[in-house]
């Protein structure tokens, strides 16, 4: 265990494991903000890592309204492309115990900067285990489990014309512009339900999140670099109201030095360990 200024940044042993666990234990409030590193190890591409989608790809290019009004078609390529990888992926041992977590106990909120609905899918399995074990009746705690989506979600759609937003997880004809997806009820181009660069967040999410963030009495932050502003904003904004740090990263990040715990871990084996088995009667 090593000690730098008031961090103690420490291998993920069982020491840690019980210090983070006695965090979660005292907390009636408990707010996750995750990052693409919770998704690593069910094989989605983080952005900014080693085989990072922004170091193959540039964002500019693909991530930006100016984008996709210069070659939608290019865009939603490569959106098509990364919903064929995230389908091909599972949620993993951390997605599953954050919503066991949650579904476990009152007070827990997920927010998650990922568009890759793992987290959700995460919900789902949980609920319908937690239903199989009463006899078809979901438990409302499965509710809880579902995250605030700050950057939206691949698996959505909004029409460039009419501005509706929906479920969207057919396959994508990218091969011309005319076959690109169009709205069944203006005939308008949709475009992915995702936040691009340059574009502001949905304001009731965001407000949803830092309410949370102002709440909380821990803050559990999993698997992002913390530099994309406003959600690396969200941990900090919790810290400044009283929120106890903890952090699942296997690198140090802008938010270590003022987290309370700090593990150099990777979140499939962290995550379980330090909020795995927390589920009290929920209300
Ligand atoms: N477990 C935990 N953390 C991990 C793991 C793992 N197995 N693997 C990698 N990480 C960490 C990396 O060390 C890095 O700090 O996950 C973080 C991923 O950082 P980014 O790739 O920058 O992703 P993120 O922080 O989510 O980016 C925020 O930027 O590009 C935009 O909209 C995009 O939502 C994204 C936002």
């Amino acid at each position: 265990m090593r000690t730098v200024g008031s961090v103690t940044t420490v291998p993920f042993d069982d020491a840690t494991v019980r210090s983070a666990r006695r965090l979660f234990d005292g907390a009636e409030r408990v707010l996750v903000l995750t990052g693409a590193g919770v998704s690593a190890e069910s094989g989605v591409p983080t952005f900014r890592g080693a085989g990072g989608l922004w170091r193959e790809y540039r964002a500019e290019e693909l991530a930006t309204p100016e984008a996709f009004a210069r070659d939608p078609r290019l865009v939603w390529e490569w959106y098509g492309w990364r919903r064929e990888v995230v389908r091909r992926c599972e949620p993993n041992a951390a997605h599953l115990a954050l919503a066991a977590f949650a579904a476990g106990r009152a007070g827990v909120e997920i927010v998650t900067q990922n568009v890759d609905g793992l987290h959700a899918r995460a919900a789902h399995a949980t609920a319908a285990e937690a239903a199989g074990r009463r006899g078809g009746r979901t438990p409302g705690g499965a509710r809880r489990a579902l995250p605030i989506e700050l950057h939206g979600s691949l698996f959505r759609a909004r029409c460039t014309g009419c501005g509706r937003t929906f479920e969207h997880d057919e396959p994508v004809d990218a091969r011309s512009r005319e076959r690109l997806p169009a709205c069944a009820r203006c005939g308008a181009l949709l475009r992915p339900a995702v936040v691009w660069f340059g574009e502001s967040l949905d304001p009731a999410l965001l407000g949803a999140a830092f309410d949370a963030a102002a709440r909380a009495d821990v803050c559990l932050v999993v698997g992002t670099s913390a530099v994309v502003q406003p959600a690396a904003s969200i941990a900090t904004a919790a810290h400044a109201s009283g929120a106890r740090i903890v952090e699942v990263n296997p690198e140090p990040t802008p938010l270590t030095p003022i987290a309370t715990v700090s593990l150099r871990a990777a979140a499939a084996s962290a995550v379980p360990a330090i909020v795995g088995q927390h589920e009290n009667p929920s209300p």
